[in-house]
């Protein structure tokens, strides 16, 4: 459970900005949040509108997504590195690990990102970001995670569209949280880790443990949020608390493992299956 603040500032914070941002208001919750990992993916192909539009059925409080920029620059959402798994590219185009950023926009629409999960979602495409802020926003809270691309031009979308603060950014690239911060401090930021090296050199379970190192670097880039797997302990999760940083932790699908996570105090689950996750958290009440 995450550490209640002094009254007065408390006021101050409402007054000032939980009005107008959704997402101020989720960090202010009590209870914890529930955020659907790519979408509801475990029921829909991850990242894609059929997987938002179950998320927000499912009554999630966040939606998570991942983004990378197209050949020409644009933020197309799309999880993997290369388009082979979760798309029909290698049949279409031949060859094999293509590159999501080495296609074009107008390209990557012509994919079918939808029959590799199911046929009945086959012809469903990948969405852009902005595509996916238009459905995530329309009733849930977007959790954007940039896998590619600077923070300038999410910053700018954001920007445009009139959402900064009204969604969440993430990033394992604790460099990018700093630039977005630079540019954007008011926007809420999650740090992801564990990172899997460190100066090139593998981690072992023990360095990927939350830690109060960990906990000092991601204040320092301007993250209010740390998003981290399952190597937290309950006094790790106080730390960050102390530091007024919430944890959330994925990808946790198993009722017993997110009881486990939440008896240690962790403020939200990021899981393929919301409904289930939420039905979990309201059995504890
Ligand atoms: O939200 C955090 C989680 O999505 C990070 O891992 O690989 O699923 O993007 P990944
Ligand atoms: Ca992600």
């Amino acid at each position: 459970m995450r550490r209640r603040l002094p009254a007065l500032l408390v006021m101050t914070a409402t007054a000032l900005s939980a009005q107008d941002s959704p997402a101020e208001k989720l960090l202010a919750r009590k209870d914890p949040l529930v955020i659907a990992h790519r979408g509801s993916s475990a029921h829909a192909p991850e990242n894609t509108l059929p997987a938002f539009n179950l998320a927000k059925e499912a009554k999630a409080d966040l939606i998570e997504l991942d983004y990378y920029h197209s050949k020409d620059g644009q933020p197309i959402v799309f999880h993997d590195k290369t388009l082979d798994r979760t798309t029909d590219a290698v049949a279409r185009w031949g060859g094999a690990k293509i590159p999501v950023e080495s296609k074009t926009v107008m390209e990557l629409k012509t994919l079918d990102a939808g029959r590799w999960f199911d046929a009945r979602f086959a012809g469903t495409p990948l969405p852009t970001l902005a595509e996916s802020l238009d459905c995530i926003q329309a009733g849930s809270v977007t959790l954007i995670e940039r896998k590619g691309g600077d923070a300038a031009t999410c910053a700018k979308l954001l920007q445009s569209r009139g959402e900064v603060n009204k969604v969440i950014v993430q990033a394992f690239d604790w460099k990018y949280l700093a630039d977005f911060h630079a540019l954007e401090p008011k926007q809420i930021l999650g740090a992801l880790g564990p990172p899997s090296t460190r100066d090139g050199k593998k981690l072992t379970d023990e360095e990927k443990m939350l830690n109060a190192q960990y906990i000092r670097e991601a204040k320092a880039s301007g993250a209010r949020v740390i998003g981290w797997n399952n190597k937290v302990t309950k006094e790790s999760v106080a730390a960050a608390h102390a530091t007024g940083i919430d944890v959330w932790i994925y990808t946790v699908n198993k009722p017993e493992e997110a009881n486990a996570l939440l008896d240690k105090g962790v403020d939200g689950i990021i899981t393929d299956d919301p409904a289930l996750i939420r039905k979990t958290i309201g059995a504890r009440k």
